[in-house]
């Protein structure tokens, strides 16, 4: 069952609507993602030379744990604290926590 709208908010919305979307969406189950690695990104990064990524969005981590697991040191940020935690745990069963970080923030007012 659905406890939100269908559509992710638009960026014209409040804030606090997108964090609480998303929030809503990932309390609906374990594991919303696949955890495997976005198709396009594993077909583009092999012909770079490793070196560090920013993954804007990681949700579950999926993309940050594989390019880890190639050599690249990767930044995940995501505005979902539990997106963050489920993430971050792939990262430690994949052995690949030395090579990643995880920032909590909504990049529609994030200031670095
Ligand atoms: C399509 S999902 C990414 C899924 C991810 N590639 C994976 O495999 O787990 C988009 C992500 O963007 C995040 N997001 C949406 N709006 C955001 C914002 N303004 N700031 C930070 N993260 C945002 C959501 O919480 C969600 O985790």
């Amino acid at each position: 069952m659905h406890l939100h709208d269908d559509q992710p908010p638009h960026h014209d919305q409040p804030r606090h609507h997108a964090r609480s979307w998303w929030e809503a969406r990932y309390a609906e189950r374990d594991g919303v993602w696949s955890g495997r690695v976005n198709a396009v990104l594993a077909s583009v990064a092999p012909g770079l030379p490793t070196g560090r990524a920013l993954d804007l969005g990681c949700g579950e981590g999926g993309d940050v744990v594989w390019l880890a697991e190639q050599g690249w040191d990767v930044v995940g940020v995501d505005l979902s604290l539990t997106a963050l935690t489920r993430a971050s745990r792939a990262a430690v069963s994949a052995g690949v926590e030395h090579r990643t970080a995880f920032v909590a923030a909504d990049l529609a007012a994030w200031d670095t």
